[in-house]
């Protein structure tokens, strides 16, 4: 197949075969990175734009370093620095971007959508999502699929566990809609504040125990607590592992919008530790985004461990983004 897309936005847009398609080209582009001179000259004359109006080291420096391998001229535009500050609306700063002949731009924005706005908007120049507020990130949804086949040879039938802040994770969507499609059998575990109640309408299955929903899992991808995007929420009074949220006070003291009573507890009922790791097969794969919080969602002993492919996936980040630059790229004009 041929890759028709200006843009990609997320994967719940994509086929199965659109995907199998990326995960195919960033095969070869894996094998390029494993060459003495990483380069291909693929984008030669191309212009890519990092637009992050967030905080971010991997993917940033992910798609920037997968530019520059495959030859294209590369921007990064600092949010604080560029004349959104002076009130230029974001819409204007894309189409000037756009005019300075960019072929593609990757944004990465606190509101969900911005990345569909800018799409509809870009006439010449591609978008791709670098992650959008609490709606999707999809080439690390990308990269964790490209992960995982890599390890396990396939994704069909696997049990993949996803632990934690679900109500606000992106990378959790992400990985939701490109699972799916490829044939997982997906578990979601977290505090019952933190599974949101459209999730019955995806094709996983809901625990609020992390003890019982990792037996015999094949892949475990933990979630950062994403307390920059905690805003509201019910306070639990005590949050177990079997309770529904409670609207009254809590008298423990609550960090994170109250969506959980401490750090502590969170970490205690939902985090990674070499006990539960054992519960599931023995041969699972570990898996967290970034950035970890070392004892928080996972102990260092299970970060750093033999089951653990976090840095893995760090580097697969480079081939797949290769991958869908090299397939955007056909697309664009000039
Ligand atoms: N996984 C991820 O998006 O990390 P960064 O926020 O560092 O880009």
């Amino acid at each position: 197949m041929g890759w028709m897309k200006k843009d990609l936005l997320a994967l719940s847009d994509l086929t199965k075969e659109e995907i199998e398609f990326i995960l195919k080209t960033a095969d070869s582009f894996k094998e390029v990175l494993g060459r003495d001179i990483k380069k291909v000259p693929s984008l030669r004359g191309k212009t890519v734009v990092n637009l992050f109006f967030e905080p971010s080291t991997r993917t940033r420096t992910s798609f920037e370093l997968a530019a520059k391998r495959l030859s294209a001229d590369v921007v990064n535009i600092t949010t604080t620095a560029s004349s959104i500050t002076k009130g230029e609306s974001l819409l204007d700063m894309a189409r000037n971007i756009e005019a300075l002949q960019a072929n593609i731009i990757i944004v990465r924005h606190p509101s969900s959508g911005v990345p569909y706005l800018l799409s509809r908007a870009l006439k010449q120049s591609s978008v791709l999502n670098a992650g959008d507020g609490k709606h999707e990130h999809p080439s690390q949804g990308l990269l964790d699929l490209f992960t995982i086949i890599e390890k396990k040879g396939s994704i069909s039938g696997l049990k993949v566990v996803i632990v934690g802040d679900i109500q606000h994770s992106r990378v959790a969507r992400s990985d939701i809609h490109g699972l799916s499609k490829m044939g997982a059998d997906i578990h979601v575990v977290g505090p019952p504040t933190m599974i949101p109640s459209f999730v019955t309408q995806w094709k996983v299955k809901i625990h609020y125990n992390l003890d019982k929903a990792i037996s015999g899992a094949d892949v475990i991808i933990l979630l950062r607590l994403q307390m920059e995007r905690q805003t509201k929420g019910t306070i639990p009074h005590r949050l177990t592992s079997q309770s529904r949220p409670v609207s009254q006070p809590s008298i423990i003291a609550h960090v994170g919008g109250g969506f959980f009573p401490t750090t502590r507890e969170y970490s205690r009922l939902y985090g990674l530790n070499g006990e539960r790791l054992a519960q599931a097969n023995k041969d699972a794969l570990v898996m967290h985004p970034g950035p970890i919080n070392r004892g928080v969602e996972i102990t260092s002993d299970v970060a750093d461990g033999l089951s653990s492919v976090i840095l893995d996936q760090v580097t697969n980040g480079i081939a797949v983004r290769m991958a869908l630059l090299y397939l955007l790229s056909g697309q664009t004009n000039g």
